[in-house]
């Protein structure tokens, strides 16, 4: 506010689409968050002002970058600055789901707790076990030091193979099938953009490939995973849990998810924390700054390749 003059949605909810032409109508630069759906329809409408699009977020999958460049609107995201606190969660899912965390937990609250036995709350070991990371990015990479720590066997599935000094550091065993990898592993991270390629990456077919004692954890977005096949599955028995921090219909979550005591389910809290929010913040104002300067803001988002 001390840089610009600002209009804040202040009520901290998303708009509606009226709500958001009216803002695209008159500013000069537009800061969303993910809730905010900037589809071509919204982009048309735009005012003639504006010229940036500044996301406050790492994913831009509700932006349609280009129909925005199509009106030399840019778009800007915050990178980086999500990478290590989404990682964290990625851990605390994978560790929390096959060792039972909350039903531990519930144990004690619920009063029930009558001492150790040699079978009680058993779960199963992560050391040792083969971890699939779908998308080697970032935040992929973050998770896969992180699992190296824990003695577990990385592997990953990517649209280019790491450089050489990367794969080396991590350890990690490259598989170009996804098909191939997905049979193999004892847990699969899903940390992929969601784009029109990655809907549905995970189709029944593909869960379908996965062994029964396997998990899953999504930390990505819910669009990537086919949410009605994965329910049947863990219905089933057919996989051994999950980790859902995100939902295909979000912020609806399928109330068959609810009563599954093997997945542990988050509301998209897997890069909340506060010195995050603070980081995305500074970069939202950088990319605009260096925008109104006259300058490249350093965070553009180019459309995907046609
Ligand atoms: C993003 O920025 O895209 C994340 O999903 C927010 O957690």
């Amino acid at each position: 506010m001390e840089l610009f003059d600002v209009h804040l949605n202040v009520d901290d909810k998303p708009y509606d689409s009226a709500g958001l032409i009216a803002a695209i109508q008159k500013c000069d630069v537009l800061v969303p968050t993910l809730t905010d759906n900037i589809d071509k329809d919204i982009i048309a409408k735009a005012g003639t002002r504006l010229k940036l699009i500044a996301n406050f977020g790492n994913g831009v999958d509700h932006i349609d970058v280009a129909a925005a460049r199509a009106r030399g609107i840019s778009v800007t995201n915050t990178p980086d600055v999500l990478t290590e606190d989404t990682a964290d969660m990625a851990m605390a899912l994978m560790v929390a789901v096959p060792r039972r965390l909350l039903e531990g937990a519930a144990v004690i609250r619920e009063g029930n707790f009558k001492g150790w036995s040699p079978t009680h709350m058993l779960g199963h070991r992560l050391y040792g076990k083969r971890l699939g990371i779908i998308g080697m990015g970032r935040i992929g990479t973050a998770v896969a030091r992180r699992a190296r720590g824990f003695g577990m066997a990385i592997h990953y599935h990517n649209r280019r193979r790491l450089r050489p000094e990367l794969e080396a550091e991590v350890e990690a065993t490259y598989w170009e099938s996804l098909d191939q990898m997905l049979a193999r592993m004892d847990v699969i991270s899903i940390h992929c953009p969601h784009t029109p390629a990655t809907f549905h990456l995970l189709s029944e077919r593909r869960l379908k490939l996965l062994k029964s004692s396997s998990y899953l954890i999504n930390l990505a977005r819910g669009e990537i995973v086919d949410e009605d096949a994965l329910i049947r599955l863990l219905q089933e028995g057919k996989l051994a849990g999950a980790g859902l921090d995100v939902f295909e219909h979000e912020p609806a979550v399928n109330s068959k998810l609810l009563d599954m005591k093997n997945v542990i389910l988050l509301p998209h809290m897997g890069s909340a924390t506060i010195e995050g929010r603070i980081n995305m913040g500074e970069r939202v104002i950088i990319n605009v700054k260096a925008f109104c300067d006259g300058h490249a803001p350093p965070d553009r988002v180019l459309p995907l390749p046609t």
